[in-house]
């Protein structure tokens, strides 16, 4: 693949910062919002709890003058990333009750510490029916750790940090995320009129203020779907252009491309990435920002499945996000699981079969794969992929790729 793409927003930053325009009743303006299924559900949700969502381009208009608390059970239990409407609800009613969102393929996914944040506020929190339900007659700022099991929680550390913004007193967590995404929520916050300080870093500090005001924001490239991209272009032996991916975002998984035998350069259009010749076996264990992204851990299998020898792939972060593994399997991949690792024994050729989609990195490590097999694969349920790839197979065949999108029957 040659050429260049272009990076959309980050779904990941994008899904948090519409859902804090409705901690104000003025009008906000997000820019560079990507066009994905992701995002068309978050409007639909923020429309059904009243908010004025306008559309135009990558630009969207959000005025949340008059809001009610109680998300709608099915729209929310749809999709994992609206939980994120639960702190602004709380922050800015005092009462807020939403589907609970469930596990989903690559996990249990609990929002225990969600909960505790919210609770740690003042909330009281009840679970009904399938609903939790926060309540709080005030709710007052507090020092709190949000560590769990695997580290850091990206949408607990936004839930809590939109509860606290309208708190009363001084909020301090400790072992904030530190994600990108997260960043840019926090500085879209402080646009607001928020007071938040240590953003980047675990130790996040929120003075609550009586009210927040409209703002506007351009929302940060997308890192996953560059690092995608760039995976891609290693795997076709290209040579590919990200414009607009920020390096600063990337260290990790370029780190991991440098190992492997890809050059990367930085530039003021973004990032190129090159292939050198034989590729090298990797060994990748996922991590908490800024260790290497567990959304880049199938897309980093495919490429490993190309390269001769072994590599030995570690998720530390999602207790079942191997699903790819099967389906990369039908293709002629050699992999072997051992508990949270994968032992891939690469260099084997591959060759074209239908295949099965089962989430959204999944999908995407799958259309990888089936640019470097013989004939041609099949991926079905690209449903996945269009939950957090805009306009993939369009920007793909700019680079080159032979890849079409065929309406299920
Ligand atoms: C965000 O999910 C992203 N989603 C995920 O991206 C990403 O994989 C994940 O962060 C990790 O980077 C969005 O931003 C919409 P977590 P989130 O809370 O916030 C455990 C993609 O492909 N945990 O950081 O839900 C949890 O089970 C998606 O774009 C608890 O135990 O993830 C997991 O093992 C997939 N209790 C770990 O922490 C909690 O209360 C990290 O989860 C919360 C989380």
């Amino acid at each position: 693949m040659h050429g260049e793409v272009a990076i959309s927003g980050a779904k990941n930053a994008v899904l948090p910062i519409m859902a804090a325009t409705l901690l104000t009743s003025e009008p906000c303006l997000i820019r560079r919002v990507p066009d994905l299924s992701d995002v068309r559900f978050m409007t639909q949700i923020l429309t059904w709890l009243g908010a004025e969502v306008k559309s135009e381009g990558d630009t969207v208009r959000v005025r949340a003058k008059k809001i009610k608390g109680a998300g709608d059970y099915d729209l929310v239990r749809k999709m994992r990333g609206s939980i994120c409407i639960m702190g602004p609800l709380l922050g800015r009613l005092h009462d807020v009750k939403v589907s609970l969102p469930g596990g989903c393929v690559i996990g249990a996914r609990p929002i225990n510490l969600h909960l505790k944040g919210l609770q740690s506020l003042g909330a009281k929190v009840t679970i009904e029916n399938g609903y939790v339900h926060a309540k709080a007659k005030r709710l007052v700022g507090s020092a709190m750790f949000l560590g769990g099991r695997s580290g850091s929680t990206v949408l607990g550390t936004a839930n809590v940090m939109m509860a606290a913004v309208l708190a009363e007193g001084v909020t301090v967590i400790e072992s904030a995320a530190c994600e990108p995404e997260v960043t840019d929520l926090a500085h879209f916050l402080n646009a607001m009129g928020a007071k938040i300080s240590g953003i980047g870093s675990p130790t996040l500090t929120i003075t609550g203020v009586k009210q927040l005001h409209g703002a506007e924001h351009e929302v940060i490239p997308d890192r996953i779907e560059a690092a995608t991209y760039a995976i891609a272009a290693a795997v076709t032996n290209g040579e590919v252009t990200l414009r607009g991916a920020r390096a600063d975002h990337m260290h990790a998984v370029l780190d991991k491309l440098k190992d492997s035998g890809v050059t990367t350069h930085c530039n003021e259009k973004g990032i190129s990435v090159k292939r050198n010749g034989r590729l090298k076996p990797v060994d990748i264990t996922t991590l908490p920002y800024s260790g290497f992204p567990t959304d880049a851990q199938a897309q980093m299998m495919a490429l490993m499945i190309m390269t001769p020898g072994i590599s030995i792939i570690t998720e530390r972060i999602f207790e079942s996000r191997f699903m790819h593994v099967s389906e990369l399997s039908r293709l002629g991949a050699d992999i072997e699981i051992e508990g949270p690792s994968a032992i891939v024994k690469g260099g084997k050729p591959l060759s074209g079969a239908p295949v099965m989609a089962s989430d959204l990195r999944a999908s995407a490590a799958l259309v990888i794969a089936g640019l470097a097999a013989r004939g041609n694969t099949q991926v079905n349920r690209v449903y996945h992929l269009d939950r957090g790839y805009e306009n993939i197979d369009v920007k793909l065949r700019k680079l080159g790729a032979r890849i079409e999108r065929i309406e299920e029957s």
